[in-house]
């Protein structure tokens, strides 16, 4: 965590240096790490994400134009109709524009932010942004908006406005999340459910951070899509690859190309480990659970093909050192493993830290997540 404590305190203290006058409202929404389901939200498939005590704060005040600061970064004025220009300020601008078609933008406003989740890390960095500066651009205009509405806001400034391709997994658990649960989210019906999670969980970041991660995650959807389109020549109802279904899997990698069967294969055996997933915590056990981590990273490293080397390493690393599961969350290509460690396992996880260093040439950032809770007003005092 950087100097001047957790980030609304940052973002408030940022405002105050940057615009020279107090900030009049703060808002803060959380990162989270994906336990299982990925790469399914978009697919029709359920996830169950975890909102992680990490979170990005917009501080704001009312002004006549569009002015943003990031810590870090430049202090910029940005016109909201001007054609986006591949900057990060495209977010903050994409929830202007998605809240302006809801009535719900202020004429103008100076805003403030600052982070606690790293950026490219696979922990959701974006939706973190956009459901924190929406909640916080809608309050400057006087309105509360319903959670709903703001993962609409969010899911369409990044999907819309940026052009990622991304399903509402991550605005979902930014706007929805509940401290000391996991979020179940089926995305055909909509439907939330709580899993209470109270095992540790930590998070190694392997450092490698995805560059053009809307090239990638746009391709793996665009292939999606494909295999969807051949797949109705024989089961025209199907909606998505989420509702094919183990029965018809074999089948289905018969009628598909080589290269685009194991895409559908992790889809529909993902799907398979989040219910799998969710009895397993409902048990309370943990050992079934690591397993189905375990084979989720390899269906993404042999079949998605979404994991990065250092992922492949990080995951070998925390089995041969005793964790009970362990597997790259979120989008991929790069970014954080998360581990479950299991009880008592502490100690002999211990032994993975020299072994990191040794294999990826350089200390990793662990730390323990614990879930947390989504969008909501800070103090501003
Ligand atoms: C990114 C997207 C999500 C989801 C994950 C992969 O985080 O924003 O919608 O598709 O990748 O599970």
């Amino acid at each position: 965590m950087s100097q001047g404590g957790r980030a609304p305190a940052r973002a408030r203290l940022l405002f105050a240096s940057a615009w020279r006058r107090p900030a009049q409202l703060l808002s803060s929404a959380p990162g989270r790490v994906n336990l299982i389901g990925e790469h399914l939200d978009y697919n029709g498939g359920p996830v169950l994400p975890i909102a992680i005590d990490r979170r990005t704060a917009v501080a704001a005040a009312p002004a006549r134009a569009l002015r943003v600061v990031s810590e870090g970064r430049e202090r910029v004025t940005v016109d909201p109709d001007a054609e986006l220009r591949g900057h990060w300020s495209d977010y903050v601008v994409g929830a202007w524009r998605a809240l302006a078609r809801r009535g719900a933008a202020p004429a103008g406003a100076r805003l403030a932010i600052a982070s606690d989740v790293p950026a490219g890390a696979g922990l959701a960095s974006s939706a973190a942004l956009t459901v924190a500066v929406a909640h916080a651009l809608a309050r400057l205009a006087g309105r509360t908006l319903d959670a709903e509405t703001l993962v609409d806001v969010a899911w369409e400034a990044e999907h819309d406005e940026v052009g990622v391709r991304c399903g509402r997994m991550d605005q979902t658990a930014a706007a929805h999340a509940v401290a000391g649960s996991a979020l179940l989210y089926d995305p055909p019906s909509g439907e939330r459910t709580l899993v209470p999670f109270d095992a540790p969980l930590w998070v190694i970041d392997t450092g490698v951070r995805h560059r053009l991660l809307a090239g990638h995650l746009n391709e793996r959807r665009a292939e999606c899509e494909t295999a969807l389109l051949q797949l109705r020549r024989r089961w025209p109802r199907l909606a998505q690859l989420g509702a094919l279904g183990t029965r018809r899997l074999a089948e289905a990698e018969r009628l598909l190309p080589a290269w685009l069967a194991p895409r559908v294969r992790h889809v529909v055996r993902e799907t398979g480990r989040v219910h799998a997933m969710r009895e397993a915590l409902g048990r309370g056990d943990l050992g079934a659970a690591g397993a189905l981590l375990f084979a989720g990273h390899r269906s993404l490293r042999d079949d998605f093909q979404s994991s990065c080397a250092a992922a492949d390493q990080v995951v070998e690393l925390a089995e041969r050192h005793g964790a009970l599961g362990a597997r790259l969350t979120g989008a991929g290509w790069g970014g954080a493993v998360l581990v479950l460690p299991g009880p008592g396992e502490a100690g002999r996880l211990s032994g993975l830290g020299p072994a990191l260093r040794a294999a990826l040439g350089r200390a990793p950032a662990v730390w323990r997540v614990r879930p947390a809770g989504g969008v909501r007003a800070e103090r501003i005092a």
